[in-house]
């Protein structure tokens, strides 16, 4: 079991979940899509002692909009799903932003149960929908037992992973007002692949008025702070214009950056650090950023894909690779650490005519790989301990890559074959002096 034990409370209207939220508050979540809260709780980073599921709430899925023409108010209640809104002709015609925002969240699968409102309750900095919300001057429902309250979206995100809720509130459902004049609007985002979380993200707001001047315009980032902002300059830049230089004067504002985090000093760009370091027999002479991983030189830089990546966080192992002869985490040493190294990774390990290794023949011989994930990290970490402990015993292979993670649990086999690679060596080297 990966989550830590809790009271699980399935409440069949709203004010038994409210109830439940007075009750316990601080010790209490409340579960909405759970596509960041069980994450979390498998990871145990959090760990409620009650987690209350509002699936089951009626009313809760209520989508539509509400009012007439002059103000209407597209209402997304606290469990609509965000792919059931993605879909929606409602939010396509009274909110395309949301939608458009929306289609970048993660993939499908995660869609299907992510809520709307649950992503505006975990307030990721750097998640679309918050900043989407923000875009539309949206509006937060919130509800406890002893009162309701409306919160604009400039006013409910408080900082990274937090909001104005309090333990015994919950967010039941966001309102988007209609947008005032002939509006258009547009989310684009940098992210590294589709699906992940963005590196950041833009959404923008503009209306025209009767006189073709620009009359509404709001910008809201995603990643560019603790949490979604607002760009007042470029705001500014924009309203009123009446031709299309204006937005390139908004460019240049944003991409001048100083406007629009005006509450912190950008932190300024250290220098690059020069690197000589030997990967694989290969001198390579290198100029990198301070903060440049060494998994990252690796795999980015140097096209050296074969050590993995997993936890990034130096528990999983995956990215063991051998410096200075060493078995060493490569997620956890910086490039510039490296000066004067000499680093092998796995792609040293085969012969140029394609020949495996020894620890490479002895891991295919005792079925030592499964899926293969793991096996960069576990045979760099062979070959040192090899290196080291030519014949080793069961306890000297347990010692040596007892912190590398097999997520296929073939440690039985992987033992083994790290015993059998000995052999294979042994028997190699006696050849060689015969
Ligand atoms: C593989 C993967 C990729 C992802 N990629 C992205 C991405 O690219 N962009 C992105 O934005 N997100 C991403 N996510 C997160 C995903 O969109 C989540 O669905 C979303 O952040 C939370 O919505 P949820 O309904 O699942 O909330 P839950 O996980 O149920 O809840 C999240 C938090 O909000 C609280 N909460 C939920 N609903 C309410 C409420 N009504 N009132 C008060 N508190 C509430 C919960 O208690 C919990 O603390 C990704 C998730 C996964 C698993
Ligand atoms: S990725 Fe480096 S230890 Fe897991
Ligand atoms: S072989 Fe699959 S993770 Fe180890």
């Amino acid at each position: 079991m990966k989550p830590a034990p809790f009271e699980y409370a399935a409440p069949r209207d709203l004010d038994e979940a409210l109830d439940l939220l007075a009750e316990h508050g601080d010790d209490a979540r409340v579960l909405a899509g759970g596509q960041s809260l069980v994450r979390m709780m498998n990871a145990r980073q959090v760990s409620p002692a009650v987690v209350v599921d509002i699936n089951r709430v009626p009313g809760l899925d209520t989508l539509g909009v509400f009012g007439d023409n002059g103000s209407s108010t597209l209402r997304l209640g606290a469990t609509v799903r965000q792919r059931t809104s993605e879909l929606s002709g409602e939010v396509a015609a009274h909110a395309p932003l949301l939608a458009e925002a929306g289609a970048y969240v993660a993939h499908a699968p995660v869609r299907a149960r992510g809520t709307v409102v649950g992503s505006i309750a975990f307030a990721d900095p750097s998640a679309e929908l918050p900043a989407a919300l923000l875009a539309l001057d949206g509006l937060v429902k919130v509800r406890s037992r002893a009162a309701e309250r409306t919160v604009a979206a400039d006013d409910f995100f408080t900082g990274p992973f937090r909001t104005s809720l309090a333990p015994d509130e919950m967010v039941v459902a966001v309102d988007v007002p209609a947008a005032p004049g002939r509006t258009g609007s547009a989310f684009v985002e940098l992210t590294r692949r589709h699906g992940d979380l963005p590196v950041c993200g833009a959404a923008a707001v503009v209306g025209v008025g009767d006189d073709g001047r620009v009359s509404h315009v709001r910008v809201a980032l995603c990643g560019a702070d603790e949490r979604p902002i607002r760009v007042p300059a470029v705001e500014a830049a924009v309203l009123g214009a009446d031709g299309p230089a204006a937005f390139t004067e908004a460019a240049a504002v944003a991409a001048d950056g100083t406007p629009v985090r005006p509450r912190r000093r950008r932190r300024p760009m250290p220098d690059k650090v020069r690197v000589r370091i030997t990967v694989n027999g290969t001198r390579h002479d290198l100029l990198v950023e301070p903060r440049t991983l060494l998994a990252d030189l690796l795999r980015n830089d140097l096209a050296l894909p074969g050590t993995h990546l997993g936890c990034e966080q130096g528990v999983c192992g995956a990215c063991t690779v051998l410096v200075d002869d060493a078995a060493t985490r490569a997620c956890l040493v910086f490039a510039a650490q490296l000066d004067g190294a000499s680093v092998r990774t796995v792609e040293s390990l085969a012969g140029a005519d394609g020949t495996l290794h020894p620890v490479q023949r002895a891991f295919t011989q005792e079925h030592g790989l499964q899926c293969g994930f793991c096996t960069p990290g576990m045979l760099m970490g062979a070959c040192e301990l090899l290196e080291r402990v030519p014949e080793p015993r069961r306890e000297d292979v347990e010692e040596a890559l007892g912190g590398n993670l097999c997520r296929c649990t073939g440690y039985q086999n992987i033992v083994r074959s790290v015993r059998a690679a000995g052999r294979i060596m042994a028997d190699e080297q006696s050849e060689v002096r015969a």
